[in-house]
């Protein structure tokens, strides 16, 4: 599904019926589990919906796209953001054995790998009102794509952008949003990014790319940037 989120650069019809089919599925699971919760509440996203869904305005439908939104959000972005995260860091001369020396640098590290390769490529937004950037005339509804990577290697916010630099502190990169919109989720996103590389850090000191299953990029998705395939070697 989340190919096609934000537009596809290439699908074919058969696979356009395979999303559809997705979406259905998906829908009908959570048909399932919001009967399951409106039965035995839990302290989740789901039951607060359904719990507030007259505070909240919400109808049915709506809670179903809430959940759908939520776990693509979420799960997509995270595994990919990994995923980008530990390429660089293994691809790039000497960074993997920075870090492993000194894992007190982690959170610069993990700002600057999210900087360098945002796992979401594109934010998208409908103009309300007319505007002018630069020499650019922007309409009332026009559809901007303001692309992360473009901002994440803006020279003049950042002094050798196309560097890795773990010491870069005030690091202004995108990669989870901006302002009114900035990731619900990025506080969790950041938590599990950072006990996962503490465990590769403490149990791996080996790691590397396999050497036989080269890592192999996705190209379909305009909004996601990750990998289709991805294989570690621990030792
Ligand atoms: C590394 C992981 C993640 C990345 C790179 C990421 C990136 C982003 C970005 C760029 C936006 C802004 C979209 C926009 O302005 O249009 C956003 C919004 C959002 N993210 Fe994340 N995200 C991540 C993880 C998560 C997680 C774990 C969750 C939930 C559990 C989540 C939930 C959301 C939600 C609900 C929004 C919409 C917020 C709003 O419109 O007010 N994200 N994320």
């Amino acid at each position: 599904m989340t190919q096609f989120f934000g537009g596809a650069s290439t699908y074919t019809n058969d696979e356009g019926i395979e999303v559809n089919q997705s979406a259905l599925n998906l829908k009908t699971y959570f048909i399932d589990l919001i009967e399951e919760r409106k039965k035995h509440p839990q302290n989740d996203f789901l039951s607060i919906l359904i719990k507030n869904k007259e505070t909240f305005g919400l109808t049915e439908d709506e809670i179903i796209s809430q959940a759908i939104m939520m776990l693509v959000a979420g799960q997509i972005t995270t595994t990919d953001q990994m995923c980008n995260n530990l390429y660089t860091l293994l691809t790039m001369q000497g960074k993997k054995h920075e870090l492993w020396e000194n894992p007190l640098l982690l959170d610069y590290a993990l700002d600057e790998l999210n900087r360098l390769d945002p796992a979401v490529t594109f934010i998208f937004r409908v103009s309300k009102t007319q505007t002018t950037i630069d020499q650019q005339c922007i309409k009332p509804g026009d559809v901007i794509f303001i692309s992360t990577h473009a901002v994440n290697m803006d020279p003049r916010v950042f002094e050798s952008p196309n560097e890795c630099l773990f010491t870069r502190g005030n690091n202004k990169q995108i990669s989870y949003g901006y302002g009114g919109h900035y990731c619900l989720g990025a506080k969790l996103a950041k938590r599990e990014m950072k006990l996962c590389f503490l465990e590769l850090i403490r149990a791996f000191p080996e790691l590397s790319i396999h050497k036989s299953h080269l890592p192999k990029r996705k190209h379909h998705s305009l909004a996601f940037s990750g990998f289709e395939e991805f294989y570690l070697q621990f030792n």
